[in-house]
């Protein structure tokens, strides 16, 4: 059943909550340094939490990140996670439409994900050629590279995604 969640910017005393959830949420992937980090560069990502009865019980980043030779706001969503007792309760979905308007009220004209299209189509993200991601993937993994564009339309752009540092790990890109 649909739970209607608190959706807000972390803070500091939500770290222990936010990355106790990521092993939980991902038992086989080790998120939580690549978390930690991004929570420590606030001004680079947008980090959003989703509280039911004061618990954080989903969370997702929003990276500033840039298309190389292009000057369009980027942004890359991931991680995003939900507790598991939490998920299928339309958590996810209110999380990340929480963070795509506040993208576009920021005037991010476009975001990327890196998941299953089956999840990330319904908030509009389709199949991306034209960006290509920081590491190639396999070739069964190119529809799960995604963007969706937020702002003026008629803007064109190709190139690859250049990620802050914190990104910089082949093995976060890996299947
Ligand atoms: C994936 C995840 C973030 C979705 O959040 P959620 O709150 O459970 O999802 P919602 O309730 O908003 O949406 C549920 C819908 O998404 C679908 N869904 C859930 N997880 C999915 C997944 N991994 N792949 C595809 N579809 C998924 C459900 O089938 C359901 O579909 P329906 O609305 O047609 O019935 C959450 O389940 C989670 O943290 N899973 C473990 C970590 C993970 O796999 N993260 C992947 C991010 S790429």
């Amino acid at each position: 059943m649909p739970v209607a969640p608190e959706i807000r910017i972390s803070n500091a005393r939500d770290i222990d909550a936010i990355v106790s959830m990521y092993p939980l949420a991902f038992p086989d992937e080790d998120l939580v340094p690549v978390v930690r980090q991004l929570l420590a560069e606030p001004e680079l990502a947008l980090s959003l939490v989703a509280i039911v009865d004061d618990q954080v019980v989903g969370h997702v980043i929003f990276t500033t990140c840039a298309v190389e030779g292009s000057d369009l706001r980027s942004s890359l969503l991931a991680p995003l996670a939900v507790a598991p007792g939490f998920q299928r309760q339309g958590i996810g979905s209110e999380i990340v439409k929480a963070g795509l308007q506040r993208l576009i009220d920021s005037g991010v004209e476009v975001a990327f994900v890196l998941g299953d299209p089956a999840y990330y189509s319904r908030f509009g993200f389709v199949p991306d050629s034209k960006v290509q991601p920081p590491y190639p993937l396999p070739a069964e993994w190119y529809t799960a590279w995604q963007s969706q564009y937020l702002g003026d339309a008629s803007r064109s752009y190709a190139g690859k995604l250049a990620v802050p540092s914190q990104w910089l790990d082949p093995a976060l890109w890996a299947p």
